[in-house]
């Protein structure tokens, strides 16, 4: 998009525009003066040309307004929006500082101090959001920011990225539908989006931050030879960056596995991990609780857990694939072959075994009460004892 330069078109309704901040796929960004008032906000102007529907724009509106109640520190207020205009904004909070495209591409590979903070920033943003049933589905370092008085980490973005995508897709530009090399293999085959997907695109995040790589596109990463396992590039992040720790590779491992029932299933998970990083406790890599006879909900993890204790080795906390497996293989077909390997193999497990226990430990057996089908027994029984009682009577006189 060509973007407008503040002196091109330097005012917008109430907002006076003062610098471009940036620039992305549907909008641009800039530094506004809210007039009545004096406040600074950051005013993210849209395509003009994006959607003519005024069903589409009603819906991203309600959406866009529903997000305002939004409060945490890590998400920026919204604090207006006209999508119906001819320059169609929404007004959010200002954050004076860095996103971490620039960062990164600025200074070079982060370290493990900052990006745990990052990580607990981010992932507080996405606990909040996941908690009210909002997807992000556009984690990129670009939507990441650090403000500079405060250290604040800001996830920009939250909530808007659906809300307004329904006018984009009505346009259906070819860049509109998220940033490709940070997408999960379930938005690369047109799935249905959920927590882990956000999970997934942070896990690439910090291949980025860690690397000042960009991941290699969705294309590539087709070469996935088992779902189950992390892509194959996420496997030396700390040969690649000696700063960062075999537990903070793991937990990047967690994040990142192409099949997302093997996932971290929720933040929760992350921030657990990230936790006994910071107090230096060893961390595995996910593995989804074992299916029970009851719940028979999936088959076995086929890749073997890492050995518990501290600093599992990273190759076996990530296992790597074989090389050469045929670029025509597409996700979709592995998803589905994945998806048959686990319907032909699922199996009910066996009640794992419980620990021995000790003889006093054991409950004193208790009399089951009769069945009351057998009510005549107790009555013959009866009769017996009253009959032989009379016997025992008469005998005795
Ligand atoms: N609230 C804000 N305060 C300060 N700067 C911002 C704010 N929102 C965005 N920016 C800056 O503007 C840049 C561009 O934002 P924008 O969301 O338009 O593009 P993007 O994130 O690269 O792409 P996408 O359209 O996929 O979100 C950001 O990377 C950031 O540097
Ligand atoms: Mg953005």
């Amino acid at each position: 998009m060509s973007g407008l330069e503040p002196g091109e078109l330097s005012r917008i309704g109430d907002y006076r525009l003062l610098e471009r901040l940036g620039h992305g796929g549907m909008a641009s960004v800039y530094k506004a003066l809210h007039v009545p008032d004096g406040e600074t906000l950051a005013l993210k102007i849209f395509e003009s040309d994006l959607c003519s529907d005024g069903e589409f724009i009603s819906r991203a509106e309600r959406e866009v307004d529903a997000l305002r109640i939004c409060s945490h520190r890590s998400i920026p207020k919204i604090h207006g929006f006209d999508l119906s205009g001819a320059r169609p904004f929404i007004a959010i909070e200002y954050i004076d500082g860095e996103d971490l495209e620039r960062l990164v591409t600025r200074s070079g590979p982060l370290d493990e101090a900052l990006l745990l903070r990052i990580a607990r920033g981010v992932g507080g943003a996405l606990a909040y959001c996941h908690a009210r049933g909002l997807f992000h589905r556009d984690i990129k370092p670009a939507n990441i920011m650090l403000e500079r008085q405060t250290d604040r980490i800001v996830l920009l973005d939250c909530g808007i990225v659906k809300a307004v995508n329904w006018t984009l897709l009505s346009s259906a530009g070819s860049n509109m539908l998220g940033t490709q090399v940070y997408m999960a293999p379930e938005q690369v085959t047109g799935k249905k989006v959920d927590g882990r997907t956000d999970i997934y695109q942070l896990g690439m995040t910090f291949f980025k931050l860690i690397t000042s790589r960009d991941p290699p596109p969705p294309v590539d990463a087709g070469d996935w030879k088992d779902p189950a396992t992390p892509p194959e590039f996420l496997a030396n992040l700390c040969k690649l960056n000696p700063q960062i720790s075999p537990t903070f590779q793991t937990v990047i491992g967690s994040m990142t596995r192409i099949k997302r029932e093997l996932r971290y299933p929720g933040v929760d998970h992350l921030l657990v991990d990230l936790t006994k990083i910071e107090r230096g406790e060893p961390v595995a890599l996910y593995l989804p609780p074992r299916p029970t006879v009851a719940t028979r909900v999936a088959p076995p993890d086929r890749v073997s857990p890492p050995p518990a204790g501290p600093a599992a080795d990273p190759e076996e906390a990530m296992p790597t694939m074989p090389r050469g497996l045929k670029r025509t293989r597409k996700i979709k077909a592995l998803a589905l072959e994945a998806e048959q390997e686990q319907d032909a193999g699922e199996v009910a497990e066996p009640p794992a075994p419980g620990p021995p226990v000790a003889p006093e430990a054991v409950e004193p057996a208790v009399v089951p009460a009769p069945r009351s089908g057998a009510w005549w027994g107790w009555w013959l029984a009866l009769v017996v004892v009253a009959v032989l009682a009379a016997l025992f009577h008469l005998g005795a006189r």
